[in-house]
C-alpha cells in the first residue's frame, strides 16, 4: 500500500531516513477537512463531465464521508508510509471502495491538490482570525467607552508628556487592529482563486470544468496560470506578514500590560485569572500571557522569514521544497489564535486605577506645553518665546518641589509678567486633555463618541 500512488517502476522500499525527510503526514494531517472537500468538489466536476460514471462519483462521495467520519472519531490512522494526506486519504478511500477509489485522481495531481487545500486552509485561518480580532476590538472599545474621560500619562521616549485619557491609549490599538482586518481582508481577496485543475504543472487533458471545482470550494474563479497555480505560495507569505504586523501590535500592547501593572506604575491590575504566582516570592503577580503573547511574535516574524527563504530562488514550478510552507503557517497561526484570545481576556478582565493614573498624569510637569499654549493664546507671545518662558517656570516649580498647578501666580509672573489667573484653568489635567477637541484629540468627549462608533460599527 506504502507505494500505492507511484510504485510502477520502483520495486524497493524508501531507506527510513528517505521517509522520516519525506513525510509530511505528521503536520499536514491538519488538511484533512480542506483536502476532503477538494475531493469531493474534484468527484463532481469529473462526473459532471462525464470523466467518471456518476456510480463512481456516489462511491467517492460516500467513501469520503466515510473517512469524515473516521478522522473525527479518531478512528483514523494516518500512515507515515504514505507520506501525506493527500495520500493517506486516497489510499483509505481505494481500501474501501476499490476501483473507484483510483479513479478519483483523474485530471489531478498532488501539486494543484495541495494548493488548493492550503488556500481552503489559509483562508478559513483568516477568517477565525478576524472573528478574534473583531472580539479584541470589541473588548478594547467596551473599555474605552468606560474610559473615556479617565485621564493617565501619555508619554514619549517612555518619559511622560501630556496626559491623555485611557480610553483615548486603548482605541488606538482599535485603530491598529482594523488596518490588520483589513490588511488580512486584502490577502484573502487575493488568495480567493482555485488551482485545481492546474494538475501537475502544465494544466490536463481532459475535458474538466474549472468554473465549477472554482465555485464549489467558494473561490471566485480559477487560477489562471498552471504554471503559477502549483508554486505560488504568496498567498501563505502574505497571510504571515499581515500576521506580523498584527503580532507587532499585540506585542506593543502586551508591554505596555506589562509597564502598566509592574509596582511603579500599578496603573492596571489583572485578576487571578490572567495572572501567576512566583514559587519563591509570595508576593509576586506576574502577567505571564502579557509577555507570552509579546514572545509568541518570534514565532510569528520566524514563520514569515521561513517562508519567504524556503520559496526564494525556487525554479519553477513545484518543489518539495514547498512542503515546508506548512508548519510555518501552522505555527504562526496558532500562535496568533493563542494571543488573540488571551489579549481579548485581559482587555476584559484588567482593572484601572484611576487614581494612580490621574496623580501620574499631574507629575512631571505633564501639563507643560498647556502653559506654552495658553502664553500663545492669551498673551500673543510666539510659540518659540511661550516654549523658554514656560521652560523658567518648569525650572521654577522643579527647584521648588512642587507641580505647575500649585505653583504662586507671582513665581510665573516672575517670568513673564502678562500672566493672570486665568492660567489656572488650563493647567490642570482635566483642562489639559478637554481642550484637545481637534479631530483625533484626546478630549474625553471625542473619546466618548469615538468609543460608541466602534462599539456600533462592531455590534
Ligand atoms: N506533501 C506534498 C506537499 O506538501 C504534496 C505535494 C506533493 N507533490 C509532489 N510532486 N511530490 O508539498
Amino acid at each position: 500500500a506504502a507505494r500505492l500512488q507511484w510504485g510502477g517502476r520502483f520495486s524497493e522500499g524508501p531507506a527510513a531516513i528517505m521517509q522520516a525527510i519525506n513525510a509530511s503526514i505528521g503536520f499536514d494531517h491538519r488538511l484533512w477537512r480542506e483536502d476532503i472537500a477538494g475531493s469531493l468538489a474534484h468527484a463532481a466536476m469529473l462526473a459532471h463531465q462525464g470523466i467518471i460514471s456518476q456510480d463512481d462519483e456516489t462511491a467517492i462521495r460516500n467513501g469520503l464521508g466515510e473517512i469524515h467520519a473516521a478522522i473525527t472519531s479518531q478512528k483514523f490512522t494516518f500512515d507515515p508510509a504514505l507520506e501525506d494526506i493527500h495520500t493517506n486519504i486516497e489510499a483509505w478511500l481505494v481500501g474501501r471502495i476499490g476501483e473507484a477509489g483510483r479513479r478519483l485522481h483523474t485530471a489531478r495531481s498532488r501539486n494543484d491538490q495541495v494548493a488548493t487545500d492550503f488556500r481552503l486552509w489559509v483562508r478559513n485561518a483568516i477568517d477565525a482570525i478576524d472573528l478574534q480580532l473583531r472580539d479584541l476590538m470589541r473588548a478594547l472599545a467596551d473599555r474605552a467607552a468606560e474610559h473615556a474621560g479617565t485621564i493617565m500619562p501619555g508619554f514619549t521616549h517612555l518619559q511622560t508628556a501630556q496626559p491623555v485619557t485611557f480610553g483615548h491609549h486603548l482605541l488606538a490599538y482599535v485603530e491598529m487592529l482594523a488596518r490588520d482586518r483589513s490588511r488580512l481582508a486584502d490577502a484573502r481577496a487575493r488568495l480567493n482563486q482555485c488551482p485545481l485543475g492546474s494538475a501537475a504543472l502544465a494544466g490536463t487533458t481532459f475535458p474538466i470544468d474549472r468554473n465549477m471545482t472554482a465555485q464549489a470550494l467558494g473561490f471566485t474563479a480559477p487560477t489562471a496560470n498552471s504554471l503559477d497555480a502549483v508554486s505560488d505560495r504568496d498567498f501563505a507569505i502574505e497571510f504571515l506578514a499581515a500576521l506580523s504586523i498584527m503580532a507587532m501590535h499585540l506585542s506593543r500592547f502586551a508591554e505596555e500590560i506589562i509597564i502598566w501593572v509592574s509596582a511603579p506604575y500599578r496603573f492596571i491590575r489583572l485578576s487571578d485569572a490572567y495572572t501567576t504566582g512566583s514559587s519563591i516570592m509570595p508576593q509576586k503577580r506576574n502577567p505571564d500571557a502579557a509577555e507570552l503573547t509579546r514572545a509568541k511574535t518570534g514565532r510569528i516574524f520566524g514563520a514569515l522569514l521561513a517562508l519567504l527563504t524556503v520559496m526564494k530562488g525556487l525554479p519553477l514550478a513545484y518543489a518539495k521544497d514547498m512542503q515546508e510552507d506548512k508548519e510555518a503557517v501552522f505555527d504562526a497561526a496558532d500562535a496568533a489564535e493563542l494571543s488573540l484570545a488571551a489579549m481579548t481576556g485581559m482587555v476584559t478582565d484588567m482593572q484601572a486605577d484611576e487614581a494612580r493614573m490621574r496623580d501620574a498624569a499631574g507629575a512631571d510637569f505633564a501639563t507643560a506645553t498647556d502653559l506654552a499654549d495658553y502664553l500663545v493664546r492669551d498673551l500673543d507671545l510666539p510659540f518659540r518665546t511661550a516654549h523658554h518662558v514656560t521652560g523658567r517656570i518648569v525650572a521654577m516649580a522643579e527647584a521648588r518641589g512642587t507641580d505647575l498647578a500649585s505653583l504662586p501666580l507671582a513665581a510665573m509672573q516672575e517670568a513673564e509678567p502678562r500672566i493672570t489667573e486665568a492660567v489656572f484653568g488650563v493647567i490642570t489635567v482635566e483642562a489639559s486633555v478637554a481642550a484637545r477637541k481637534a479631530i483625533g484629540g484626546t478630549a474625553p468627549d471625542n473619546v466618548a463618541r469615538a468609543a460608541a462608533a466602534w462599539q456600533k460599527a462592531l455590534s
